[in-house]
């Protein structure tokens, strides 16, 4: 039902009527030191897109690449991490694989289950619908920042609890009330994912960025400049179907392209239903925002009063 051909989460593949499967694949390198949050993050960011196609995840395997020079109690922690996010998300950790390698790398491939008529594309925009983004943004350039040792595990603590929040309550809240498109903020950075869902649905959409969410610290390093590679990447990706005001910064406009490692859904629905969502959300504790809204003008525009 979904394949390589478009740019979805996941790949979905119907069984009956009522069953199809939805699976995914993701691994990478450590983005922080401590390896139990490793691989917490790692997994959390594998397990989101299963729910960024309204799915619910079944079962787990890890993928794993590990140097013969590191301790493995080190191998044991990340493990450690990623079975417990598995077991908090509800699906069953069933195997995986693990080869040498350099550089430690660790993952999950997930398969989830979903009803055929309920899958949730990111292609489906509505002229109107009201855009909602449940987490803040800035992990890029804040683990950039760690990496390069400007700042601790501990300072970026709001962020690192962030990446390891599944995102499994706001795909419950979603699918409860019912919305037209949905995918998770990843490798391409909220604006990337906002053009692909535009581009999908022949759509554009008005942003507001003095309405959004950052993870504490994540703007004062985009003002210094200090972001990664990719977020210059994805802004200029971003190219002439984003549209500036006149009055928005470089350090907004690289917020805006940061790429996120466990980011959270970018929900496209009618706006009739946005307080209903944006309530449920509250009251669950998700940190969830109003991005902007969809419009039949084929661009993005941030705007910044
Ligand atoms: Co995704
Ligand atoms: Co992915």
């Amino acid at each position: 039902m979904v394949d390589l051909s478009t740019n979805e989460d996941a790949g979905v593949y119907k069984i009956s009527s009522e069953i199809a499967l939805v699976q995914t694949l993701d691994f990478f390198t450590p983005i922080v030191d401590d390896p139990y949050l490793f691989g917490a993050i790692s997994a959390a960011n594998s397990l989101s897109d299963v729910y960024a196609m309204g799915g619910k995840p079944l079962t787990a395997m890890n993928i794993v690449c590990f140097p013969d020079n590191l301790p493995l109690e080190i191998l044991a922690e990340i493990l450690k991490g990623g079975a417990d996010k598995v077991k908090e998300s509800g699906a069953v950790m069933v195997g995986g694989h693990t080869v040498k390698d350099k550089e430690p790398k660790f993952g999950l491939s997930v398969t989830g289950i979903i009803h055929p008529d309920k899958i949730l594309t990111n292609c489906n925009l509505k002229i109107n619908d009201t855009l909602i983004l449940t987490k803040p943004l800035g992990t890029g350039i804040l683990t950039t920042a760690l990496k390069k040792k400007l700042i601790t595990e501990k300072d970026i603590k709001e962020c690192i609890t962030g990446m390891q929040f599944l995102n499994k309550i706001a795909a419950e809240i979603i699918q409860e009330i019912g919305v037209n498109s949905c995918t998770d903020i990843t490798g391409f950075g909220f604006l990337g994912h906002l053009k692909e869902m535009c581009l999908g649905s022949k759509l554009g959409a008005d942003i507001y960025p003095d309405n959004f969410n950052f993870y504490k610290h994540a703007f004062k390093f985009a003002e210094e400049g200090i972001v990664p590679g990719g977020c210059k990447d994805n802004l200029k990706e971003a190219g002439e179907f984003v549209n500036f005001s006149e009055n928005v910064s470089p350090a907004l406009k690289f917020l805006l392209s940061d790429p996120q490692t466990s980011g959270g859904l970018l929900i496209s629905l009618d706006p009739g239903k946005e307080e209903e969502c944006m309530g449920l959300m509250k009251s669950k504790n998700i940190p969830a925002f109003i991005a902007g809204k969809v419009t039949g003008d084929k661009i993005i525009r941030v705007i910044l009063p």
